[in-house]
Formats: structure tokens, sequence, C-alpha cells
């Protein structure tokens, strides 16, 4: 078995059958098993392991030592349920998480040598999330050929509009088939505007995370672009947590004053965040960053100054990047200080 062969712990049946078809869609080679006690040799070397439901038992009385990517596939999400912990196995639940499987076979652990992914989080409303997002964007498809920039949230009103890119309908998730989990590259679909991807799901209907991964949608712009921005916007939504799961650097935009703190801490704690960058938005009256910083526990990566021009541009459809030059050089100096931790 060659080490970057999955390993298919399933008798005949559904599930094997499934688990094969994805593996060949994503031309994905993949070793078969059909007993647990075949699986210790393998169990290892395999890049993700993806046992049966009605195998999940017996392979977890083996105690085989914990490892990551392994996925328990099956139709009884109470047995999926049960043997998911002792194992430490994700669960992908038939039919309808199928899509699923063909995403995290070419990414097990949905991470590793790809673009980066950088989400950027509002600590309160308002504070200039979304723009700073589209700001790096644009920045980074200046710097890095193309970049793609995703909205995940479900009631910012989309953020192709701070693009200028709204009279282009339909910019919407692909919709995708759903039945392999196969992505392949997303370009062709996503009109650009300044060489940035744009992927809205707002003003639509909500997209069903299990048929159509955000894992799978992400895994391929990180293919084809140089980064990948996702504004989750501020909603404990599944979409948000599921963009941040997948981000490989958070930013978390902050207020710089009492209040915006205050926010920021709930935000923190929401979404259990221990490794984010702070932004301080400089407000009159407020605080120094490094206290905004002390609060938080989180280092302080960037300033951003307060920019007239923003808001007006945002109306008139006009790009970001229209800002004056202190914005966009407090963006350029963060965009990059983002990229160098990711190769370091
Ligand atoms: N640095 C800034 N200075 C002044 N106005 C800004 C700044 N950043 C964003 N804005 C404006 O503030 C408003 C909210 O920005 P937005 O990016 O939508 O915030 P959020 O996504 O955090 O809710 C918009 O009108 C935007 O143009
Ligand atoms: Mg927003």
């Amino acid at each position: 078995m060659d080490e970057r062969d999955v390993l298919v712990v399933a008798g005949p049946g559904d599930v094997q059958d499934v688990v094969l078809s994805a593996a060949a869609a994503q031309e994905v080679a993949a070793a078969v098993v059909t007993a647990a006690d075949e699986v210790a040799v393998r169990w290892r070397a395999a890049e993700a392991v993806f046992i049966a439901g009605d195998l999940a038992e017996s392979v977890a009385l083996r105690a085989l030592p914990h490892r990551d990517g392994v996925f328990l596939v099956g139709e009884d999400p109470a047995v999926l349920a049960l043997w998911s912990a002792p194992l430490g196995a994700r669960v992908i639940s038939l039919p309808e998480g199928a899509g699923w499987l063909g995403a995290v076979m070419t990414d097990p652990g949905q991470g590793g040598g790809r673009a980066p992914v950088v989400a950027v989080l509002g600590g309160s409303g308002g504070v200039g999330a979304s723009t700073l997002a589209a700001t790096l964007a644009c920045l980074a498809s200046v710097r890095s050929g193309a970049s793609a920039l995703v909205d995940t949230d479900l009631v910012g009103g989309g953020i192709d509009l701070l693009l200028g890119a709204e009279q282009a309908g339909g910019w919407r998730w692909p919709r995708l088939s759903g039945a392999d989990g196969h992505v392949g590259d997303l370009r062709a679909y996503l009109p650009a505007v300044a060489g940035v991807s744009v992927v809205s799901m707002a003003r639509g209907p909500a997209i069903d995370l299990a048929r159509e991964p955000l894992a799978a949608i992400v895994g391929s712009l990180r293919r084809s672009h140089g980064l990948v921005v996702v504004d989750p916007g501020r909603g404990l939504t599944l979409a948000a947590r599921e963009s941040l799961r997948l981000a490989t650097r958070v930013v978390l935009v902050v207020q710089g004053g009492v209040r915006g703190v205050a926010a920021a801490r709930e935000v923190v704690r929401a979404h259990q965040l221990e490794e984010a960058a702070l932004v301080v938005r400089r407000v009159r009256q407020g605080v120094a960053p490094a206290v905004v910083g002390e609060a938080l526990d989180l280092p302080v990566v960037a300033e951003l100054p307060a920019d007239k021009v923003l808001a007006s541009a945002a109306e008139r459809g006009e790009p970001p990047t229209r800002a004056g030059r202190r914005y966009l050089a407090a963006c350029r100096r963060l965009l990059a200080a983002l990229l160098e931790d990711d190769h370091g």
C-alpha cells in the first residue's frame, strides 16, 4: 500500500461503494479491508481512514493509537455518534454527507501546503471587517496574481457590493453536484473584479453545508489562488463557524474603545478564538492599541486609521482600493505580515 492511499474499512455494500466512487472521482488510490483485524497494520500509513458504521465498534475495540483523518461513514446517525469519540473520528452521514467524501479525501486535515485562508471577523458591528476583507483580497491579487474573497455572512448584504460588482447577477455559491464532492477549478464560474474571484452567499437561500461543503469550495480556491479571504460576518451561524475552522489565520477587527473591546471579548468567547491577530480601528478618545491587546490577551498586528473615502466609495460601488494612502498602507503591512507568518 502506498503512503498516500486512503484506507477503507467496509464490507461490500453501500458505504464501500460510495467511498470508493469518491476516491475514484478524486483519483485517490484506496485500499479496502473488510474486517477490523486487518486494520492495525495499515492504520498509521494511510492518508485518511474511512470506517463503515457497522464496523466501528470492532475497530474501536482494538484501541488503536489516535490519529488524524479518521472518518466514520454510514446511514445510522446514532451509531456514528456513539463511536465517533472513541475512534477520534469525524462523522460523515449518508446519503446527505456524501459530498464531503471527496473534499476530505483530497485534503484530510483540510490544511497543508496551499494558499493561506484568512478570516476577517468584526469585534463589533460596522467596525470595517468586510471592508478590510475586500481590501486585503484586492491587494493580494495585485501581489500574487489571483485571490479569492468568500462571503459566508448570511445577513451581510453581499460583499460583491463592496467591490461594485452587484450588477453581475447570479454571483452565488456555485451549486455543486455533491455526488462525489469533487470541486474542480472554480475560476471559470466566478466572475473576477480586479483579479479577485468573489463567492457570495448573501441575498439568496442559505447554502446547505452538508450538500455544498464550504470546505470543498475553499479547498478548491486554495489550489487556484494565492490567498483566500473569508468574511464570516458576525452571526454565530454554522457557516461562520465552519469558515473559522477552515481559516489558517483569523483576524479580529476591534474598535479601539472601551465598548469595542468589551464587544470583541464576547466574540472571542463565543467563537472560542485562541489564536487571532488583532487589528485595531482607532477611534477618537479611544484606548491605545497595546491596551486593547492586553485586554483581549491577543497580539495586535495592525492599526487601521479612519478613512472618509471608504464609506462613500462603498456606496458608489467603487472598490476599497480607492481609499486614502494611510489606510491602504496599513492594509499592505497587515497583508505582508499575514503572508509572511504563513510561510514561516
Ligand atoms: N477604516 C475606516 N474608516 C472609516 N470608515 C470605514 C472604515 N472601514 C470601513 N468603513 C465604513 O464603515 C461602514 C461599515 O463597514 P463594513 O466593512 O461593512 O463593516 P463590518 O463588516 O465590520 O460590519 C461602511 O460604510 C464602510 O465603508
Ligand atoms: Mg460585514
